[in-house]
């Protein structure tokens, strides 16, 4: 049975029961239920409903609420949504009195608060995962010690920095990450409910009484949008696709370190899978998956701002489509956030040493330090990669009298800021890619990570 059945001769057709019957907000049941307990408080604290109607709707609600934690709400396939199934459901337990549970209320606010529920109940375990997250990076930054490897820029070998300053670039990134779900949480601190349908009501409701026990700091203040905008959630859709975006980069950056080509790094055996066919194979699927997942969710943003792009106003079904959306983002990066976190929990990590050639720019250093201007220094060093290269020769096979053939100002100390380990000692630039940075960075993440 519907909750608007009355109004039509003739039973809904099949067809238009499974195309438009949403089974996806079944996970909202907790909100859905706290939503009501709070509504049923607030109609009895402004006397729409008396004491004994109040009691009576706030324990069937408690039995409801019962059991659906234990998991023996049962869901039917005449309900058309959470919101009817729990109607349907406190009628069983008692009776008439239900029907006042929906007064001065509409499906189009309800659903709206039990999104935002939702939405601040996952965000602060996506807030934790995160920083769990994080602090594996910072305790795979701090395991790795002073090993060297080479940045890159455009794929090629660029500067000597330590391995742990390139592993926390992705830890710093996570912080962004659980600051844009904390910064979405205020704006998420609004109930939508008492909006009603979309115009308010004349029964005389108090929304600030179901806000504040809901634990929300403010309500509404337009109920058209109040029960139209799904900004927030597309903006709860963007966050998860950012943060998948995050980790898909790292998720790429783990399977080149696994390649033999790099020699990064290897994981565990079961954090891996193997091949039907090549049996020396060790394949890092989890991080594959992590990077082609990411793909859906950004499947997910372009959703959810088209789904809004073209509505007008207030309330129209299209928005049903935004929790499907918003599940599979969130679930996608509920997972991805452990699977990469036990993968790099368990990585080692021995990285061949960079090429010499990384040295190039601290040998323009040394010669800047004495006052030659960077863009001669460049030229200066520019000419000796010409020289060394054509001879078949590197960086780290040069001499003095090879400097000295390219520019008499070059002294013997500066073959010294040659070496991969000496770089990254004598860099002093804040934040940069040296050990005493990597030191302070790590200390400053677990501060700002709790
Ligand atoms: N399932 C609907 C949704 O998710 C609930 C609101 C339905 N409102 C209505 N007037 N049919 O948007």
């Amino acid at each position: 049975m519907t909750l608007w059945g009355s109004r039509f001769e003739d039973a809904p057709d099949e067809l238009l029961w499974h195309y438009t019957v949403d089974t996806a907000d079944r996970r909202l049941l907790l909100d859905d239920l706290a939503g009501s307990l709070a509504h049923v408080g607030m109609l009895e604290q402004v006397g729409i409903v008396d004491d004994s109607e109040g009691e009576a709707l706030r324990r069937g609600l408690e039995g409801v609420l019962a059991e659906a934690r234990s998991g023996d709400f049962e869901f039917l396939d005449s309900d058309e949504d959470v919101h009817s199934a729990v109607e349907r459901r406190l009628g069983e337990r008692i009776g008439s009195v239900a029907g006042k549970l929906h007064t001065a209320r509409s499906r189009n606010d309800q659903v709206a608060l039990d999104l935002r529920l939702y939405m601040r109940r996952v965000a602060a375990d996506r807030i934790s995962q995160i920083e769990l997250f994080a602090l594996a990076l910072a305790d795979a930054a701090e395991d790795v010690g002073e090993t060297v490897v080479a940045t890159y820029t455009h794929m090629q070998q660029g500067q000597a920095v330590p391995l742990a300053h390139h592993i926390l670039a992705y830890a710093w990134m996570a912080l962004r990450d659980r600051a844009r779900f904390e910064d979405l949480l205020k704006r998420l601190d609004e109930s939508p409910l008492g909006a009603g349908a979309g115009g308010g009501t004349s029964l005389p409701i108090d929304p600030e009484i179901s806000a504040t026990s809901l634990g929300f700091e403010t309500v509404f203040g337009n109920s058209i949008d109040a029960v139209a905008s799904r900004d927030l959630a597309a903006e709860f859709v963007f966050v998860c696709g950012q943060a998948m975006v995050t980790l898909s980069r790292l998720a790429e950056d783990m399977l080149l370190w696994a390649t033999e080509e790099y020699g990064w790094a290897t994981y565990l055996d079961r954090h891996t899978t193997g091949s039907s066919a090549m049996p020396q194979k060790k394949n890092p699927d989890m991080a594959e998956l992590a990077r082609g997942r990411s793909a859906s969710v950004i499947g997910d943003v372009t959703a959810i701002l088209a789904l809004q792009k073209g509505l007008p106003m207030a309330y129209n079904r299209d928005l049903q489509e935004d929790k499907r959306l918003l599940f599979h983002a969130d679930d996608t990066l509920a997972g991805t956030l452990s699977a990469l976190r036990a993968m790099i929990a368990g990585a080692t990590f021995s990285p061949p040493a960079p090429s010499s050639w990384v040295g190039a720019l601290d040998l323009a250093e040394a010669l800047t330090a004495r006052g030659i201007p960077f863009r001669e220094a460049h030229h200066i060093v520019g000419a000796l990669v010409v020289k060394l290269t054509s001879a078949g020769r590197t960086l780290a096979d040069a001499d003095l009298s090879d400097l000295h053939d390219v520019d008499n100002r070059f002294v013997s100390a500066d073959l010294e800021q040659i070496s991969p380990e000496h770089s990254v000692r004598s860099r002093t630039s804040p934040g940069g890619g040296s050990h005493t940075s990597v030191v302070t960075q790590i200390e400053k993440l677990r501060t700002l990570l709790g």
